[in-house]
């Protein structure tokens, strides 16, 4: 906690024609995220899925850092329709895309379906983002060198034994609200890694993250589902937290530090503030990673056409 950092927002370089899109960037690291790359010169995007929260956070982030290229984008990762139409409205601007950042997330919610009927916690923190991501991809390829970020967390470390049991990701009581996060995130990790081999030879680096425990919102699941005593509970644990400031740090380092090229980083898994971290086995499950891709596809293209 008190050593030196990796990286620091004075690493980040100057960013002026760049764009970036920063899901979930109206709050907690994704916020922080938004405004140091703002700061930095980029055209920035937060895309969220509260309009006045998305707004409040545009307004902040030009007042305190002066650039004025900072726009709301409408994303509500529970509905694939408006992952798709938000995709095709950042696709209508006709900018570059040279940084995304799939920040957004949710954790262990109460039992909830998306409005596709997908489990809340894997429709939003992957299924939505494999699409957004997807449907810009095009865009990325054409802006590249380009980068893709997937925040996942430490807890992917939680997911049973298999890494996902498909049969049971739709399955209420099946697995503990926990579980269903660990296998989301698990799935953050295994997406970047198909993306990256896809993309093997082209100037698109894609990496995941763990940022840290980081004092922010996400506990609001918890509270929600086990209440006033996880409140508590949290409340004592985020003494130990970093700050969002400091959990930003290593999904800029993967977003914008030029060791990402200069070290052909693709697939790997950076933790804070920027080293390459340790994680599960089944994270590096080449196998998994594919069936989970092609699962999401079908996934996608079912509900999309249904
Ligand atoms: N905090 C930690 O200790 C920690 C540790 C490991 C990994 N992470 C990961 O870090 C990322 C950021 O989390 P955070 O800690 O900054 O949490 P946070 O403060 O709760 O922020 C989460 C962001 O995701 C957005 N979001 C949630 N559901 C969405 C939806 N359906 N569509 C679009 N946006 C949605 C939220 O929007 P609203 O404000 O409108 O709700 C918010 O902007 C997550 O992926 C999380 O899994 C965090």
């Amino acid at each position: 906690m008190f050593g030196k950092k990796h990286f620091t927002f004075g690493d980040i370089p100057d960013l002026s024609r760049k764009v970036a899109i920063v899901t979930g960037g109206n709050t907690g690291v994704g916020y922080i995220t938004a405004r140091e790359l703002a700061r930095k010169n980029a055209h920035v995007f937060v895309a969220s899925r509260s309009k006045e929260r998305g707004e409040t956070a545009v307004e902040n982030i030009k007042k305190e850092t002066g650039n004025n290229q900072v726009e709301y984008l409408h994303l509500d990762l529970v509905s694939l329709k408006n992952v798709k139409q938000s995709a095709e409205n950042f696709l209508a601007k006709n900018l570059p895309l040279h940084i995304l950042v799939n920040n957004a997330g949710i954790m262990a919610t109460a039992w909830t379906l998306t409005e596709d009927g997908i489990q809340d916690q894997f429709g939003v923190n992957h299924v939505g983002h494999f699409l957004f991501t997807q449907t810009l991809l095009p865009k990325i390829e054409a802006s590249a060198p380009s980068r893709i970020v997937n925040v996942s967390s430490y807890a992917h470390f939680n997911a049973p034994a298999a890494g996902i049991e498909f049969d049971k990701i739709n399955q209420e009581n099946a697995q503990s609200t926990f579980q269903r996060y660990a296998v989301s995130k698990l799935a953050n990790i295994l997406y970047s890694n198909s993306l990256a081999k896809r993309l093997e030879g082209k100037e698109v680096y894609v990496n995941s993250i763990h940022p840290g425990f980081v004092k922010t919102e996400l506990s609001r699941g918890i509270v929600d589902t086990y209440g006033i005593v996880a409140k508590y509970f949290f409340n004592f644990a985020s003494l130990f937290a970093k700050s969002p400031e400091d959990g930003a740090l290593t999904q800029l380092y993967a977003a914008t530090s030029p060791e990402i090229i200069e070290k052909n980083y693709r697939g790997m898994y950076f933790v804070p503030s920027g080293e390459i971290g340790k994680r599960s086995e089944e994270s590096q499950n080449d196998e998994l990673a594919e069936k989970l891709w092609k699962y999401t596809e079908d996934l996608v293209n079912e509900k999309l056409h249904s």
